[in-house]
């Protein structure tokens, strides 16, 4: 039976993992039995009706584990309701503005657009000093990125609840 709901996400320092958490019991009390697994811990999508995929950003990029995953199991996607979304900004006011634009990884939209996701979403990311490599802390000194946790809660919150909604009508075909 396919009738569960996979939340896949790849996180270097933990903060998409909380998003993927967060999104998971949203779900979940939606009342849509759903599993959160990084990733790596994804075997099969089979007993899965529906996928929402999403990874940490770094220098323009999605982690190497989520694009392998991605391509991976393009096929399986395609066929399936999907979600995707990425974590990175930080710093107040619109995730994409203070991306420059960005919206989602340039060399990963001709596989997206493939897959034909529902919705690409773009968080407010978190950086914390104390679990920043010596490189890390560099590298965002140098971008001058402000460092603290900026997740908007209820913006994830609204994002899988339309989510929710979605699977709950039934309205999960694709195309
Ligand atoms: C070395 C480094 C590079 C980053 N590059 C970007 C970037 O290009 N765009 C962005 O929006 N955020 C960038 N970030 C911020 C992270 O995406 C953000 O901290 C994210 O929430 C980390 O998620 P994680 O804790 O799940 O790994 C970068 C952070 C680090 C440490």
């Amino acid at each position: 039976m396919n009738d569960r709901v996979l939340v896949a996400y790849a996180s270097k320092h933990g903060a998409t993992a909380e998003v993927a958490e967060k999104i998971g019991q949203a779900l979940r009390e939606a009342g849509l039995p759903t599993d959160v697994l990084t990733v790596n811990r994804v075997g099969d999508l089979t007993p899965y009706k529906a996928v929402v995929l999403g990874s940490a950003v770094y220098i323009g990029q999605w982690r190497k584990e989520a694009v392998a995953f991605l391509k991976a199991n393009e096929k399986a996607l395609a066929g399936r309701p999907v979600w995707l979304f990425s974590t990175g900004p930080t710093g107040k006011g619109d995730p994409v503005e203070l991306m420059k634009g960005w919206h989602f990884p340039k060399a990963l939209q001709p596989i997206a657009d493939r897959i034909q996701p529902r919705d690409i979403a773009v968080f407010h990311g978190a950086l914390d000093q104390k679990k920043l490599s010596l490189v890390e802390k560099w590298m965002v000194k140098n971008v001058k990125a402000p460092l603290g946790d900026f997740r908007v809660w209820e913006a994830v919150n609204s994002w899988a609840a339309v989510i929710a909604d979605t699977l709950k009508k039934g309205a999960v075909s694709k195309g």
